[in-house]
């Protein structure tokens, strides 16, 4: 009798311990790689999005040409999610896109000038810069 017992309550401790684990199993999904809005992300390319001045279309064109309104010499964004994974060994193209903004001092694209771009890190939300690398993943 005691045995039977012993069994029970071993048996018992499985089971909890087996749909406590399938319960974790089922709700864990990954989460999205990417959060931002890309329509916001536009927005503030095209115009500053009213939060910024410097906005990225005065250098950065979609259609692949280098002289924008602020004739400096900036690479384009067309096509830019296809290289951007390319661009710095260990970036997923997201993690580059994302450095590219909050610190484009760290890899600077070869043939151009490093120094001109603002310090957006300090003029745009987290939520924005979001939503840029969620634009410029659409590219
Ligand atoms: C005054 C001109 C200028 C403005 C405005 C500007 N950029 Fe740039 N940007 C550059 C230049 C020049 C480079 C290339 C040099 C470098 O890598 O820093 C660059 C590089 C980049 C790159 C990497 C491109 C690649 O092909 O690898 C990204 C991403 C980027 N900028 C994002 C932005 C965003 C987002 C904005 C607006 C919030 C912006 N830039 C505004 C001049 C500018």
């Amino acid at each position: 009798m005691i045995r039977w017992t012993g069994i029970w309550v071993g048996l018992l401790a499985v089971l909890l311990v087996l749909t406590a684990c399938g319960n974790g199993d089922a709700n864990t999904t990954a989460p999205a790689a990417t959060v931002g809005d890309p329509e916001r992300g536009r927005e503030i390319w095209d115009d500053g999005g009213g939060v910024i001045t410097g906005e990225c279309s005065r250098c950065h064109s979609l259609d692949g040409s280098e002289e924008v309104a602020a004739s400096y010499r900036a690479p384009t964004w067309q096509g830019i999610s296809g290289r951007a994974g390319d661009r710095v060994p260990g970036l997923s193209a997201e993690e580059y896109l994302r450095e590219s903004i909050v610190d484009p001092a760290a890899y600077i694209v070869e043939g151009y000038s490093g120094s001109i771009m603002q310090r957006y890190k300090l003029l745009l939300s987290d939520e924005d810069i979001d939503n840029l690398v969620a634009f410029l993943l659409t590219l």
